[in-house]
């Protein structure tokens, strides 16, 4: 079958990455999606083990599409039956692209008519109940090329079951992980998150360092499905747990000068079963050094929404540039929506990247320690 997983913009050179590593299999993105065939386990293997991508979907169909007729046919063509239970309420979400088909809610109720009547016949019923699990259903018309895509993941990939709890302006975990792997660090380095809020960047690393698959955790739409099979979800739940890491981890470090951040951050860090490995400090940033010569900082600083926060934010990042001054063979990894950030820090950084976080478009700077340049 054809398997679709789709990542946020700026992230899919990671996510390609991570599939390969997975899997082996090479597959180009296209439009924050990549494609590739697979069976069903990598599905599965592709919902729990990705840390960096947002759902992963099964492609029913793809075909030109420039009516409703069209639409209606090849929608009706696909047997939804294999997929889906006769109690399932189907949503539909139409993703229309600079194509002639470019009416939202006439989409919707085409596709739902569809796919209805194609149930209908396929359990010979004239009412579908509509009682059980929600499942979602993407009609993707690109260009006037369609593709019909059934998520399999349910609620993004980026809520791993370990967040229960909201503080102000976290990161996706998704992307906390995607800037570490974007990143010079590896298990055996030490890591410290400057302004970690709710923990997202300092728990990820820390699943990192244990080699945990994020998904091991959360439940995922592919199990209310007809083509489930158990077996081969606890087979690679099986599998993800015997590739835990055997080695002792490293301690990661991570402040905050907010007790109640500070709070939220340990409860998640429970909830992840990684608690043991990061210590969180009650402390300014500005204080930070180490007696480690080399190492990793990552940082999410605040950036001031309103106008009148501007000369607080000076005053922070210009402390966050004398932490760097104070640790020069360290690599400094930043991420801010603050355009003059460089200038504030007062060096130039060597690599740029714009990320989302949510809406907000950001910058990842990297600003590297002497010896992780080349
Ligand atoms: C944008 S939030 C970080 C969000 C975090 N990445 C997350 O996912 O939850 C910025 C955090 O920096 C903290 N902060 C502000 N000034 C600080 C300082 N001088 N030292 C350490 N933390 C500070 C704030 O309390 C806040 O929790």
């Amino acid at each position: 079958m054809l398997i679709s997983v789709s990542t946020a913009s700026g992230v899919e050179a990671v996510t390609k990455r991570e599939i390969y590593k997975l899997l082996g299999v090479e597959a180009p993105s296209i439009n924050g999606r990549i494609t590739f065939e697979a069976d069903y386990k990598a599905l599965i293997d592709c919902n729990i083990n990705l840390s960096t991508a947002s759902r992963v979907y099964i492609v029913l169909a793809q075909f030109k599409c420039c009516d409703f007729d069209t639409l209606y046919d090849n929608l009706y063509a696909v047997d939804w039956k294999a997929h889906i239970p006769e109690n399932a309420k189907v949503i539909i979400s139409p993703k229309l692209v600079d194509s002639k088909i470019n009416a939202f809610s006439a989409t919707q109720s085409v596709a739902k008519k569809a796919i209805c009547e194609k149930l209908k016949k396929q359990y010979k019923t004239n009412i579908l109940p509509e009682s059980g699990k929600t499942l979602e259903v993407e009609i993707c018309i690109t260009h006037d090329f369609c593709q019909i895509c059934l998520n399999t993941s349910g609620e993004s990939l980026h809520k791993r079951g370990y967040r229960n709890l909201y503080g102000q302006a976290q990161l996706k975990e998704s992307l906390a992980s995607a800037m570490i792997e974007l990143s010079v660090w590896n298990p055996s380095r030490p890591l410290v998150d400057l302004f970690t809020g709710t923990g997202t960047i300092a728990i990820e690393a820390a699943l990192k360092e244990k080699n945990q698959a994020p998904g091991l955790k959360r439940r995922f739409d592919f199990e209310a499905l007809n083509s489930f099979d158990l077996k081969l979800l606890e087979q690679a739940k099986s599998e993800a747990i015997s590739r835990l890491s055997q080695e002792k981890p490293l301690k990661i470090h991570a402040y905050d000068i907010d007790e109640k951040q500070l709070n939220l951050a340990r409860q998640h860090a429970k909830r992840a079963g990684v608690a043991d490995i990061i210590e969180f400090h009650f402390q300014d940033m500005a204080s930070f050094k180490s007696n480690q010569s080399r190492g990793i900082v990552f940082a999410n600083p605040p950036y001031g929404e309103r106008l009148e926060d501007r000369p607080m934010i000076e005053k922070l990042y210009k402390d966050y540039a004398s932490v760097r001054r104070n640790n020069p063979e360290w690599c400094f990894y930043t991420i801010t929506p603050v355009t003059d950030f460089e200038k504030l820090f007062g060096l130039k950084a060597d690599k740029r990247r714009k990320l989302y976080n949510g809406r907000i478009e950001c910058c990842y700077y990297a600003h590297l320690a002497k010896s992780n340049k080349k």
